[in-house]
């Protein structure tokens, strides 16, 4: 077989055989198939997309292109979570400090920035000395020790898909369902979840623009996992705004820990209490949705969710003190409040061109090599529904770049919609 024929194959529309995805993925991990091939691969699935057959045997080989991880020894249940991917999303940040205070264990190996959308591993690196590398025998003693694990991908687990995600954020090859449902799905299983809640994103600023294919996804994925013997619920929300008002990697981390503390903003703390109750009944320490939420409430009314952050953070070697004082993250040099140009309901925050923005203020990669500028960022203050008066703040830019500055005032202006009429707010979940 050779890595070129298969390339071939799915560029001229081929259905592809488990033997040669297993060839290309595996010869891919040994470095005998290159980057370029791997990113034309990449954009021939892009291009052609791939049955429910083909991708499904795409995640199984990338699950299996590394070590399979065992959690039986470790928690009596691993629940895990996932999102699809979208602009604002810090919600693993507080979501896994407050389900595991209210007692259920959590592991999760997250990514980096894709595309437009952020990823849990560049605003963990906001915490100087925060460690994503974890090996797999750190990850599970600090899973059994202290309930709170927030990873990167450890070399050992689904190599394949740490090897392709980098290429895919940077060759425009993040928006196909089967190359979403196989990265997704492929950490899960390789990464030892019993069941996993799957946030499946929909709207402008999602890789799934609309809803039923939105629906498409979630349904692959779930039939995916329940092949692979777990039990898998998907949640389907809205992503047509950026889902709170941080966008950038520090932002976002404050934002997540102003959460903690009992503040956050409103669609932000009722995104992260949905998402907490379906874990927390998946796990089986609450009965109903209705329990789950209620104990996701009290974790961080008593402080029980903050304090987890904080172990969490001083487990993986982060200074501490940033948590307890936000003022230490890392801060742009320029701050520049851009005010709204008209009275009127606003009628959309594009959210797409929000996350494009804070990509090209830099927190986001153009390249696989490119360092990442954790302290830029936009901050929108209003939401879809809201009503404004000419004059009053629409969003705060941070950057370190003031043409880069003038840039993003523009787009996230433009990015901004107004209307003379009520305008009823999103919702955060669809069913
Ligand atoms: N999250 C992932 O892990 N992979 C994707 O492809 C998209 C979102």
């Amino acid at each position: 077989m050779r890595a070129v024929d298969i390339i071939i194959k799915k560029r001229d529309k081929g259905e592809l055989t488990r033997e040669e995805i297993e060839f290309f993925i595996n010869g891919f991990v040994a470095g005998d198939v290159t980057d370029y091939q791997a990113s034309a691969f990449a954009m021939a699935v892009v291009l052609n997309g791939m049955t429910p057959q083909e991708t499904t045997d795409l995640t199984l080989v990338m699950a299996h292109s590394g070590q399979m991880l065992d959690l039986s020894d470790t928690v009596d249940f691993a629940v895990d979570k996932h999102s699809s991917g979208g602009v604002g999303d810090k919600t693993s940040l507080a979501v896994l400090p407050i389900v595991a205070a209210c007692g259920l264990p959590v592991g999760k190996m997250s990514g980096r920035g894709l595309g437009f959308s952020g990823g849990t591993l560049d605003k963990l690196e906001s915490i100087p000395g925060y460690r994503v590398n974890l090996s797999t025998d750190e990850f599970k003693k600090q899973l059994k020790d202290k309930g709170v694990v927030l990873a990167g991908q450890s070399l050992d687990l689904a190599p394949a898909d740490g090897k392709l995600y980098a290429l895919r954020d940077v060759t425009g090859t993040v928006q196909s369902m089967p190359l979403i449902a196989s990265s997704i799905m492929c950490k899960k299983l390789a990464g030892g979840a019993n069941a996993i809640v799957l946030d499946v994103k929909t709207g402008l600023g999602a890789f799934m623009e609309t809803l039923d294919d939105a629906r498409v996804l979630a349904n692959l994925m779930v039939d995916i996992g329940k092949l692979a013997g777990r039990e898998v619920v998907a949640l389907l929300s809205d992503m047509n705004q950026p889902l709170g008002n941080a966008v950038g990697n520090s932002l976002e981390f404050i934002e997540a820990i102003e959460t903690l503390q009992g503040g956050g903003p409103k669609d932000f703390v009722e995104h992260c209490l949905h998402v907490s109750a379906h874990m927390l009944v998946l796990g089986k320490r609450a009965k109903g949705l209705a329990e789950g939420r209620v104990m996701a409430e009290k974790s961080i009314a008593n402080g029980s969710a903050f304090e987890k952050l904080r172990v969490l953070v001083e487990a993986q070697g982060g200074d501490v003190s940033y948590v307890d004082d936000t003022s230490k993250f890392p801060r742009a040099k320029f701050v520049e409040v851009v005010n709204a140009p008209r009275n009127g309901s606003i009628s959309q925050v594009q959210a797409r061109s929000v996350g494009e923005a804070s990509v090209t203020l830099g927190a986001g990669r153009a390249k696989k090599s490119d360092p990442v500028d954790r302290s830029v960022g936009i901050i929108i203050h209003h939401k879809v529904g809201d009503k404004v008066e000419k004059g009053e703040p629409l969003f705060t830019i941070h950057a370190n770049d003031e043409t880069k500055l003038a840039e993003v005032r523009e787009v996230v202006l433009a990015a901004h919609s107004f209307s003379d009429d009520v305008v009823a707010p999103l919702p955060l979940f669809y069913t």
